[in-house]
């Protein structure tokens, strides 16, 4: 997987990116990262790449130009037209299916933007996919473009080892991670569950399935509708959640 950015702020990219397990993948060769300052293609006295908006409000706009004259040396050097993110709050939100499929791609180009944002015409030229991470405002696209090659990273083959694959955590089958402990078997007065020392391993397995569950229905029941559960499971989830009501409502009479 071969990332490109187009930003002001190469040094953040590449800072952030050569940590870690995407620190170790691009030195294993396994990913590769470049970014391209959008302000060494602003041909002018000062480098400038912002200007004010026609129609006047609030703020600078970054000009079609240079994104463009950056887009192309991308282009021109990798011999085709790659799939361009940009990141912006009115895309489409992340998730980990978006994650799964855009790392089959062997280019892909994040577009930073600054300021009050990019002149639309640049955008309708070369975007391909309007992204965002999240309904928030952030002050660029350099961290939302980061979380998304941070995760993008963890599906491509290879970066993670057996240890850290992705086979059993969370969104696997849209259920969030079963709770994990490690030692001591006693902490601030806490046990680890029985089960999980008793070495009995299909016991394990019902009681993570069930705790995968039970986190989900409570924490992110818009996931669980597409959770593939069976009838006893789902039976299990109405009882639970018949519960959690009847407490929230004796919690509620006695406030
Ligand atoms: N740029 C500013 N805020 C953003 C967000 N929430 N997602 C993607 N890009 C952004």
């Amino acid at each position: 997987m071969n990332f490109h950015v187009l930003t002001l702020f190469p040094e953040m990219i590449l800072q952030g990116m050569n940590t870690s397990i995407t620190g170790r993948a691009i030195a294993r060769g396994l990913l590769s990262i470049e970014a391209v300052n959008i302000r060494d293609y602003a041909f002018n006295k000062h480098q400038k790449v912002d200007d004010y908006p026609y129609g006047g409000g609030a703020g600078m706009l970054m000009q079609a130009e240079p994104v463009y004259l950056a887009y192309e040396s991308i282009a021109q050097r990798i011999g085709k037209k790659p799939r361009v993110v940009f990141l912006t709050p009115q895309g489409k939100v992340f998730n980990q299916s978006m994650a799964r499929e855009m790392a089959q791609e062997e280019d892909l180009v994040f577009l930073c933007g600054h300021y009050e944002g990019i002149d639309e015409r640049v955008l309708e030229e070369i975007v391909t996919d309007y992204v965002s991470i999240g309904d928030y405002v952030l002050t660029g696209g350099e961290l939302p473009a980061m979380v998304m090659m941070d995760s993008i990273s963890r599906m491509v083959p290879g970066v993670l080892n057996n240890q850290e694959s992705g086979e059993t955590e969370s969104f696997a089958g849209n259920l969030l991670e079963y709770p994990q402990y490690s030692r001591p078997e006693e902490w601030h007065g806490k046990k680890v569950p029985d089960v999980l020392l008793s070495g009995h391993h299909a016991n394990i397995e019902k009681w993570r399935r069930e705790q995968s569950i039970l986190r989900t229905a409570r924490w992110r029941p818009d996931l669980l509708k597409n959770a593939d559960l069976t009838n006893k499971e789902w039976n299990e989830v109405r009882q639970w959640k018949k519960q959690w009501k009847s407490e929230a409502d004796r919690k509620d009479s006695e406030s």
